[in-house]
């Protein structure tokens, strides 16, 4: 399967004869330090014209074989500094060479691409790589997809995508990992760290961008694109430490965010840009703004034209412009005219020169595919199939209906629009993933019990949207003459992603009554939802006896499905995000605020029990909803499992801790069901009491361990003071002196608490 070795025949002595330039430039320039890579920057830069300098700030799309002949010219002249979205190694191959070989100055080309999970392998979604807590085979999934893709010559990827979201509605939750602010850090430097590699210039690593710079995720009603409003509390405290994690981890560049913040849109706000990114946390990659974001300045009304957004953008902090081309066409009149200055532009030159030196791009602008591994080599394929399974949430098993075991079932039913759906399984954001390597659920199960048992297939539904009940009867007559019903319920990977926001996260379609009409055959009902979001399940959660959540699950969702249905292993996934009982709850997240009247079962009223003639008063009321009360279907870290486990004798060894100090807290957690199973164990703090108030809870740690039926295994955690540390009411971090809560349990809804002390 492996894509063509290198490039186009008649390029190859070219090629030779540049590797064997590189090899010297290579010994010459070995020296990778920091001083080094400054000293080269400088000298480089004190070379170019301010229309270079420009051009390294001009990032272009192209794809399809023109685009060599295309963009050949503008290479040449020094007009380009990155280009998205070609696919060809070849082509790639021979830009690089016009870039190196026939631009005055042979800078070569960042070569950018959204490869989000997964190049042609596809792992699960990334909110169901969240769903693993497992940073290690988030990790494991990113080298994978940077090998893959470096073998289109691809040398950047705009991922992760660590944008927290609070709002099941918004499309691109799918592409981030969840609410909370920790889980979500976690994963980041995981992801970077896999893409990046150990070593930034070895084949195979790829420039990693953290994206949407910042608070795109808090977008109004789930809207995509829309407005966003963050204090600057909730900013420091939640959406931009990601982003912090990300930049220590060596993240190489970062992408600014479409949506209005605060009135400024992300593209143009030096806030987020210039204050926070580059003077308190000292960042020296480089920003690239949205598609066409910086044009976007004057649409959302902060600018009059495209020259006053590249002058915006610029000032800002945009270091390139992606699409759009304002900064090619106004930057060096802005310049000319004083409006922006020199030094300026050659500080946002030095910030794209210094990632493409740390890239060894210099050194070896050419892809040789030779030296990659194969596309979807056995290594691939079991890295997303693990992810896969570990990132399946088990919401709920009534009566121990799963596992199902084989020697006790004669038939199987499976129903349901996405049983054997190969593209939908991969979810969104699969530019180059290849539908042909999946194997569905449907083939799986089918392979698993190879006809010791009949499996009978009913689609029921074109698509998770069909309004058609045609097929419902069949459905009903296949699920009354079975031992069992799977139902691969869910949305298509179209209904989440970019642009694809929904205000009714129901099941779309006729789901729900196909579910109603199969429970009629009175057979026990599996679900097993794949989504990019959370879903409302409120109207379909006891019609069924048991539900897999499955995300989209990626090229080997199937098997790892199959593999959960039947217990060859057990489920272990947590949720990463909350869901709601209903759209009205949203936002909706397990680390909230107390509130002045925290609601409580004894105070929650139900809309149906309230008198006609009830007093309007507020006495004793607190802060719910008449109609869902105040807590969420499935609570953030919820996730069941086949094995059985129970946490005792949690303890703070030094239960007052001193500033700079570490707190070591532990747990026993014993299995005592039957079956093997890996489980989440999550650690949650309150701090009683802030100069700004905290949240009822907030997750501090988490491990995932294996433990064996019958096995006690002891858990433990560190703790240091500065991870308590939260921005306070003049914005600093601060750990303070006083009281805290501490929770250990297998979901963020555990009881099982300890307390500890700051003291002086
Ligand atoms: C998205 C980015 C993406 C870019 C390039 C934009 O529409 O918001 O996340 O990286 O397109 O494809």
């Amino acid at each position: 399967m492996r894509p063509e070795s290198s490039t186009i025949p008649a390029l190859r002595s070219t090629l030779l004869a540049g590797f064997l330039v590189c090899l010297t430039v290579n010994d010459a320039m070995a020296d990778m330090s920091d001083q080094a890579i400054e000293r080269r920057v400088s000298e480089l830069l004190g070379q170019m014209t301010l229309e270079e300098k420009v051009g390294q700030m001009n990032q272009v799309h192209s794809e399809g074989p023109s685009a060599v002949d295309h963009l050949r010219h503008s290479i040449q002249s020094g007009n380009i500094g990155s280009i998205l979205n070609l696919v060809d190694v070849g082509a790639v191959n021979e830009l690089q060479r016009i870039a190196v070989e026939e631009s005055r100055l042979g800078i070569p080309l960042m070569v950018g691409r959204d490869v989000i999970h997964g190049f042609k392998t596809v792992m699960p979604i990334p909110l169901g790589q969240a769903a693993s807590w497992n940073p290690d085979i988030v990790r494991e999934g990113a080298r994978v997809a940077a090998l893959e893709a470096a073998t289109a010559g691809i040398n950047w990827t705009f991922a992760p995508m660590i944008d927290i979201s609070r709002d099941a509605r918004w499309g691109r939750i799918a592409e981030g990992f969840g609410e909370d602010a920790y889980l979500v850090s976690e994963m980041a430097v995981a992801m970077v760290e896999g893409f990046q590699g150990q070593d930034l210039t070895a084949p195979g690593s790829i420039a990693a961008c953290a994206k949407h710079f910042a608070g795109y995720g808090a977008v109004e009603s789930g809207r995509d694109y829309a407005t966003t409003n963050v204090s600057e509390y909730e900013m420091r405290n939640y959406y931009l430490r990601p982003f912090k994690a990300a930049v220590d981890a060596g993240v190489t560049t970062l992408m600014a965010s479409f949506a209005d913040i605060n009135g400024v849109p992300a593209t143009g706000n030096e806030f987020l840009m210039r204050q926070v990114l580059r003077d308190e946390w000292g960042f020296d990659g480089f920003v690239v703004s949205d598609w066409d974001s910086v044009r976007q300045l004057a649409i959302h009304g902060l600018t009059a034209n495209d020259r006053d957004s590249a002058l915006a953008a610029a000032t800002a902090g945009v270091d390139m412009e992606m699409f759009g081309q304002s900064y090619l066409q106004h930057l060096p009149d802005l310049v000319e005219d004083g409006s922006i200055d020199i030094a300026t532009i050659n500080a946002m030159v030095a910030n794209i020169l210094r990632a493409k030196f740390r890239l060894g791009l210099f050194e070896n602008p050419y892809t040789d595919t030779s030296g990659l591994p194969e596309i979807a080599n056995e290594h691939a394929l079991a890295t997303v199939q693990k992810a896969a399974l570990q990132s399946v949430v088990m919401l709920k098993n009534d009566h121990d209906t799963l596992p199902l075991s084989p020697e006790q079932l004669d038939s199987v039913a499976i129903i349901g629009p996405l049983a054997d759906a190969p593209y939908e399984q991969l979810g969104t954001w699969i530019f180059d993933g290849d539908r042909e390597l999946s194997v569905t659920p449907l083939q799986a199960i089918q392979d698993m019990l190879r006809k010791k048992v009949s499996v009978r297939y009913v689609r029921a539904m074109d698509t998770s949207r069909s309004r058609i009940s045609e097929a419902f009867d069949e459905a009903v007559e296949v699920a009354s003459d079975s031992d069992v019903v799977l139902l691969f319920l869910g949305e298509e990977s179209i209904l989440s992603g970019e642009a694809h926001s929904r205000a009714d996260i129901n099941l779309p379609g006729d789901q729900a009554e196909l579910v109603r009409r199969v429970r009629e055959a009175g057979k026990p009902v599996v679900a097993v939802i794949m989504a990019g979001r959370p879903l409302t399940l409120t109207n379909i959660v006891d019609q069924v006896d048991a539900i897999l959540f499955a995300w989209h699950p990626g090229t080997m969702g199937g098997p790892a499905i199959a593999d959960l249905l039947f217990g060859i292993e057990s489920p272990s996934g947590k949720l990463p995000v909350t869901f709601p009982r209903m759209v009205g709850q949203i936002p909706i997240y397990y680390n909230q605020k107390n509130t002045g009247k925290p609601p409580s079962a004894e105070t929650v009223i139900h809309i149906d029990d309230i008198d006609q003639h009830a007093p309007q008063t507020s006495f004793g009321m607190t802060a719910f909803h008449l109609d869902a009360g105040y807590t969420p279907l499935f609570a953030f870290g919820h996730g069941l499992s086949y094995g059985s486990f129970e946490y005792d004798n949690l303890r703070v060894e030094n239960p007052e801790v001193r500033p700079g100090g570490m707190l070591r807290v532990s747990v026993d957690l014993a299995n005592t069901g039957k079956a093997a199973a890996d489980e989440v164990v999550q650690l949650y703090v309150r701090d009683l009491v802030g100069n700004v108030t905290r949240p009822i809870r907030e997750l501090k740690g988490f491990r995932r361990v294996r433990v064996e039926p019958g096995e006690t295994t002891a858990v433990d955690f560190e703790l240091h003071t500065d991870d308590l540390a939260f921005y306070g009411r003049d914005h600093k971090l601060i750990t303070e002196l006083g009281d805290f809560h501490l929770w250990i349990g297998g979901s963020s809804e555990t009881d099982l608490r300890a307390e500890f002390r700051i003291v002086e």
